[in-house]
């Protein structure tokens, strides 16, 4: 059957192999498409340089190990790997390195197979920036109910929750769905959350409810650089509504104001100055030299 679009021919990493995107194939039996048993990262690249590239490969490592699949490659591998597509790249001022693993191919039995050779799967996308609009104006969300696993914190490829979640606020005309664990903020179908009140930056708590984004490190970084007091802990579905500013976070959209939630207005409806200085900060830290 034919693709929707046809599929690029940039050149993509499989099983140790450079081909182009569109011939790249693996077998029916990947647990993978299997079983959605894997995990991936997406790695922003801003001018042909990989952006937090050591904390995504932590992060890597602690999603491989809590599915007990080995690291097929070590950090120095990984790099080899994304600097050779990067070379080899159509250079776009930003783009973003997409890293699978899944546990490999294997009769289909939910038990775990001893010895698979994970598969690995590495390509490289541009990244489309975040609309003028959209940073000018802020964005609207809608809310809904966690309905995902208990085990938010793994980046795995099984996502039909992160699916069906988005997909909610696709129907809704709004950029992202905020869920609620409870009365709990835990975070958005592919994005985290923050709320800022009094000048202050709080995220929830980064245990098994939420992913832990590369972006929780930096957001608390550049707040510590500005004076901006930075707390993560528990946020009531209360505070985000009473929030004087929201924003949702993540390696494709860096970070980005929320001015309407469930079509009620957050603070003044308009991006707030909070917004601007941690933007401001984020895009000094894109020049930054980087490891
Ligand atoms: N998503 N929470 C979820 C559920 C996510 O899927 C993501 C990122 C984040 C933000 O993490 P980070 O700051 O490290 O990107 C939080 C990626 C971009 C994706 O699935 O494409």
């Amino acid at each position: 059957m034919p693709a929707a679009t046809p599929l690029p021919e940039s050149l993509c990493h499989l099983d140790g192999e450079y081909l182009p995107l569109r011939d790249a194939k693996v077998s029916v039996l990947d647990r993978g498409f299997i079983f959605g048993d894997g995990i991936y990262e997406v790695v922003p690249v801003y001018e042909g340089r990989l952006f937090c590239f050591d904390e995504h490969m932590a992060r890597l490592e602690r999603s491989l190990d809590e599915l007990r699949i080995p690291n097929p490659h070590d950090r120095g591998g990984w790099r080899t790997i994304a600097e050779r597509l990067i070379e080899a790249s159509e250079r776009s001022p930003s783009q973003s390195l997409y890293i699978q693993i899944t546990r490999g191919v294997a009769i289909r039995d939910h038990a775990m197979p001893a010895g698979l050779i994970p598969t690995v799967f590495v390509m490289l996308n541009p990244l489309k920036p975040v609309a003028d609009k959209a940073r000018a104006e802020g964005v609207a969300c809608v809310t809904a109910e966690e309905f995902r696993w208990q085990k938010a914190h793994i980046k795995s490829t099984s996502l039909l929750g992160a699916v069906l979640a988005r997909q909610i606020s696709v129907e809704a005309g709004a950029a992202e769905t905020l869920m609620f664990r409870g009365e709990l903020l835990s975070e958005a179908s592919s994005s985290n959350v923050w709320v800022i009140r009094d000048g202050a930056v709080a995220g929830p708590v980064p245990d098994h409810r939420v992913l832990r984004g590369i972006r929780y490190g930096l957001l608390q970084r550049l707040c510590e650089s500005r004076g901006i007091p930075f707390a993560l802990r528990d946020i009531t579905r209360g505070e985000v509504f009473a929030a004087d500013e929201l924003l949702i976070s993540s390696a494709t959209k860096e970070i980005v104001p929320v001015t309407r939630l469930d079509g009620r207005p957050i603070g003044k409806g308009v991006p707030g100055p909070i917004y601007q200085a941690l933007y401001a900060a984020y895009q000094d830290a894109k020049q930054e030299p980087q490891p």
